[in-house]
């Protein structure tokens, strides 16, 4: 599915086996389904957001919240599998809340929180783990990603996929965007829901994921998949100044300036793609393949979209970072409505193994 689409009623009637059906007599037969998924994804807090991040998932995120009831969580819990800086942690989770605030999220419709204020899903993790196969985890492709990018391979890093399996069925979620990456994390998850129920008897939800598929390569500034692990990435937020340097900086094949260029081979046309009107983004084309153009001219006018792109958002994210305590608030709000949920699922899964009668 295409991202400028996002998910609307009409494309996407929910089935259990997730079944997408374009048709209107239908969609009014089953819409009122479609309304009322609860969306569920986590976001890892590493720092303040790119624009990787930004045109990778969370626009979709963004998207979704109109339409449907959107938990989103912070991942503190999850991102001390690579043992952070203490010093950094709270103040990592603080940026991203900030960034999604200022980017719009719907703080009194959506449930926005801190995934350590619900600690109730470390317990349900451990409930998951014992009906968790090794061999299902030994399969997990980011653990082996990680291990071999120089991570300590710790039992946290290893049981990820189970934190993450409970962040996902505590809250019955229906369906999970997230980026290409986290497809078998999903899968994951549901095969241990699967694998719960038909031991215990039916407890949890078995989730959908949606794969936020056309934009899930933001190429970074060398090209390489943008990612703070690489070091290649553009801030959402970073000063203007140094939007337009590293934008400046890109890098691009050696074409000399008359020659036609593939669009479809240029990392500075991939970025163009997610911020210049279809009509812009044609006459690009054209340049492109015609001959004649340099790639300066190009990052020039990506570098002045980009910055007029997430302009409204930058005073917003002045504001908030100095109203830190309505941060916070809107942080614990969330936990609390978070929390309710949780631990009716939890009090379900403990009486399903028998811990409580
Ligand atoms: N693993 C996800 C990532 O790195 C973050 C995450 C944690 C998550 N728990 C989740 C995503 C639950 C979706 C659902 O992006």
């Amino acid at each position: 599915m295409n991202i400028e689409q996002g998910i609307s009623n009409v494309e996407l009637i929910y089935f259990p086996s997730s079944i997408v059906i374009p048709c209107s007599i239908l969609d009014i037969i089953f819409g009122i389904w479609s309304l009322t998924l609860r969306i569920l994804s986590g976001i890892q807090p590493s720092g303040k957001l790119h624009i990787g991040n930004f045109f990778g998932a969370m626009r979709q995120h963004l998207r979704l919240q109109a339409e449907h009831n959107c938990f989103y969580f912070i991942a503190d819990f999850h991102a001390l599998t690579s043992n952070p800086m203490p010093a950094e942690v709270f103040g990592h989770t603080l940026d991203v809340a900030i960034d999604y605030i200022a980017l719009g999220l719907d703080t009194e419709k959506t449930i926005f929180w801190r995934q350590s204020d619900v600690p109730e899903v470390t317990e349900l993790t451990w409930l998951l783990s014992c009906v968790t196969p090794m061999g299902l985890l030994q399969r997990c492709t980011s653990y082996k990603d990680k291990v071999a990018q120089g991570l300590a391979p710790n039992h946290g890093l290893f049981a990820y996929p189970v934190l993450q399996a409970a962040d996902i069925l505590i809250y019955n979620s229906d369906l999970v965007p997230v980026g290409a990456d986290q497809k078998q994390h999903i899968e994951v998850t549901r095969d241990i829901a699967i694998r719960f129920n038909n031991a215990y008897g039916v407890v949890f939800t078995v989730p959908e994921e949606h794969i936020i598929e056309s934009v899930a390569v933001v190429p970074g500034v060398d090209g390489r998949k943008m990612s703070k692990s690489y070091g290649n990435t553009i801030e959402i937020f970073e000063p203007e100044d140094s939007v337009r340097k590293k934008i400046m900086k890109i890098v691009t094949d050696s074409t000399s300036v008359e020659d036609p260029k593939d669009p479809d081979k240029c990392n500075v046309f991939a970025l163009l793609k997610l911020v210049a009107s279809p009509e812009e983004l044609a006459e690009w084309e054209n340049k492109y393949r015609n001959g004649g153009l340099g790639y300066g001219q190009a990052k020039k006018r990506l570098a002045e979209l980009m910055i007029d792109y997430f302009k409204p958002f930058r005073q917003k994210r002045n504001e908030l970072e100095n109203n830190i305590d309505y941060v916070k608030e809107v942080l614990a709000k969330g936990a609390g409505r978070a929390k309710a949920v949780a631990r009716e699922t939890l009090e379900k899964a403990r009486q399903a193994v028998g811990l409580r009668r």
